[in-house]
Order: C-alpha cells, then sequence, then structure tokens
C-alpha cells in the first residue's frame, strides 16, 4: 500500500492517477478518518473520473509514503506518522522550494529519505473536486545514503500512475532551479496581484530583479551549485513566466485565500542562507516581508 500524507491538490493527484486500490491517505494525527475521501478528477483533457481513497488503518502495512503537505507542515505532520514507520519505508517529499526536505532528511537520517521536484499542476476549486490542470514532469532522487537503493524502483513504482516520472542523481540542483524560478516569480505575482506574465512589464519587478538574481547566483555558488551569471538566471525566470503568462501562482492564489505561503522555504530560505554565509540578501528579505505583510495574522514559522 502507498500511504499519502497530505489530502490535498497533490495529494489526490497521485491518488487518482495510481492504480486503484494501491493508495490510502494517512490522517492527521488523533483523527481516525472514518469515510473514504471522495472526490471527482478533472483530467488535463476535460474528462472526468469519480474517485474514492480510504483512510490508511493503524497496523497497515506502508510500502512508501508519499509526502504532499505543504513545507512548513512537513516536519508537524511527519512527526507522528515516523514513529509508527518501519525504519526502512521509504518516504518521498514533494515540497516546493528548499529547506524542509533537509530538515526531514537530517530529523530522521536511518529512514530513506527521497524528493521529487515535480511540474505537474492540480488544484482544488472545491472540497470535492480536483483538476488536474497541467501535465508535467517529475524527478526523484535521493536526500540520504539510505535512499539510494530506493531510487529506481520507486520510479517504477510510481511510473504505474501514467505520470512522468524521472530517476534524478542530483536532486538538490534540481530543486534548486525550481526555487530560482519560484523566488524570481511567485512573491511578484502576490505582491502585485497579478498572473505571472504580468510581472515582466511592472516597475517593480523591473527595479528588483537584477539584483535579486544577483543575490541568488551568489548564493548558488555559496552553496555547491553552478555559479551562474544572474543574466542567466534572469532570463529562465522570464522564460518560465512568459511560459505561463496566464497562470496564477500558488504564493498569489494563497495569499488571496488568507492561507499560509511557502515563501519560508522560496524567499526566506535564500535569506537564512544568506546569513549562514555572510551574503547579503535585501531583496530577498524585502520580498518575504511584503509577501508575510500580505497576511498578517497568520504565523509563518520555517520547518526546520
Ligand atoms: N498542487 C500542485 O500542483 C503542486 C505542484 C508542485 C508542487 N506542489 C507542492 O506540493 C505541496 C502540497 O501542495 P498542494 O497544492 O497539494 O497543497 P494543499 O492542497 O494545501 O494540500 C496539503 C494538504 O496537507 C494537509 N495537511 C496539513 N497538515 C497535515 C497534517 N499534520 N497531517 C495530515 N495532513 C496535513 C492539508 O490538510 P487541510 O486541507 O485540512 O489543511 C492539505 O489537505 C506544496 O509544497 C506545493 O508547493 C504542489
Amino acid at each position: 500500500m502507498i500511504a499519502i500524507l497530505g489530502a490535498g491538490a497533490l495529494g489526490r493527484l497521485w491518488a487518482a492517477s495510481l492504480p486503484a486500490g494501491e493508495t490510502a491517505f494517512v490522517p492527521r494525527a488523533g483523527a481516525s478518518g472514518n469515510s473514504p475521501v471522495d472526490f471527482q478528477f478533472q483530467g488535463p483533457d476535460g474528462s472526468i473520473q469519480d474517485v474514492s481513497v480510504p483512510w490508511q488503518a493503524l497496523g497497515d502495512p506502508v510500502s512508501l509514503l508519499l509526502v504532499t503537505t505543504k513545507a512548513g507542515d512537513t516536519q508537524n505532520a511527519l512527526t507522528s506518522v515516523m514513529a509508527t514507520l518501519p525504519g526502512n519505508t521509504p518516504v518521498v517529499l514533494f515540497q516546493n522550494g528548499l529547506g524542509s526536505q533537509q530538515a526531514v532528511a537530517q530529523r530522521w537520517p536511518g529512514h530513506p529519505v527521497l524528493a521529487a521536484s515535480t511540474t505537474e499542476g492540480a488544484n482544488r476549486p472545491d472540497a470535492g473536486t480536483v483538476i488536474h490542470a497541467g501535465s508535467g514532469q517529475t524527478w526523484i532522487g535521493a536526500m540520504n545514503e539510505a535512499a539510494q537503493p530506493y531510487v529506481g524502483p520507486i520510479v517504477q513504482q510510481l511510473a504505474t500512475s501514467g505520470l512522468s516520472i524521472h530517476r534524478e542523481s542530483d536532486i538538490l540542483s534540481r530543486l534548486w532551479q525550481k526555487l530560482v524560478i519560484n523566488a524570481g516569480i511567485n512573491p511578484f505575482t502576490a505582491i502585485l496581484n497579478c498572473a505571472n506574465g504580468e510581472i515582466l512589464t511592472s516597475e517593480f519587478y523591473q527595479q528588483n530583479i537584477d539584483s535579486l538574481c544577483s543575490e541568488i547566483a551568489a548564493l548558488m555558488a555559496a552553496n555547491g551549485q553552478t555559479k551562474e551569471r544572474p543574466q542567466v538566471l534572469r532570463q529562465q525566470i522570464e522564460t518560465v513566466a512568459e511560459n505561463t503568462a496566464r497562470n496564477t501562482s500558488s504564493m498569489r492564489s494563497d495569499t488571496l485565500a488568507g492561507r499560509k505561503t511557502e515563501i519560508d522555504f522560496i524567499n526566506g530560505y535564500l535569506v537564512r542562507l544568506g546569513i549562514d554565509a555572510g551574503i547579503p540578501t535585501p531583496v530577498n528579505q524585502m520580498l518575504t516581508e511584503q509577501v508575510k505583510l500580505l497576511s498578517p495574522n497568520i504565523q509563518e514559522q520555517p520547518d526546520g
């Protein structure tokens, strides 16, 4: 049985895509989850499918745990689950940004911990519907030594979903590449309350993007990543913003819905790296603060 922790948009995409009867959602600590999770799943081609996923019962054997909580909820959510999971059960982390994956790998060093970077897009317009808005690619790689032997078999197992899954030998670099894009698009869309493509012509973006890319380039070099020129990073960010011009970023959606954003694991993570390395990050800091000001009543804490 593949257990899925986090019955949100991405968790339901996996549950709907993997073969029926092979998945179960992990209930929150202290909750039993009696009736199954029923929802309508709309595929990228518009097809509709009724899906019913049971909650995992205490003692059910788990061969693999997919973690699809938000980055800020992950350690808390995993704490009770890890206590009951056999030490050799692999755990695949699907969170955006960086920081939460390393925190989990450090906290449970003996467990096989893997991370995934995915460009799949799923959203939940209401409690009973999940829309697979865009097909993408998913890369999976080991976050620690214990996970190395599991990468190939897990890629094969998850490929039974029909989603496009690849083995990644350097998952940290893959996560960094996505972090660059998220750091250069998401906070601007949330602050300006606009679609991805609209940031490109805004004065606020134009004033800050070069300094932001210089900060990120310096942080990447200081953290063992390929040294990229800031102009190259800017080009990468703008290509994605143009290709997804009409999309709404998750950070903008979260802000509009009054939900906690993942800013602490995107620009906020870069600020923390800057403090550790003695590299000033005034633009990342300003963007992090401004995004937090959009939801002043929500406490956002880095997860580890
Ligand atoms: N959606 C996508 O297309 C997509 C694509 C790439 C990456 N990601 C990343 O995947 C992660 C999940 O995204 P999402 O869009 O699926 O978010 P989401 O819809 O908010 O789903 C997160 C789920 O986790 C549940 N949860 C929170 N704390 C929990 C706990 N302690 N125990 C059990 N469940 C708990 C939430 O329950 P409640 O609803 O009750 O709060 C929610 O159902 C994020 O890091 C996101 O950046 C998502």
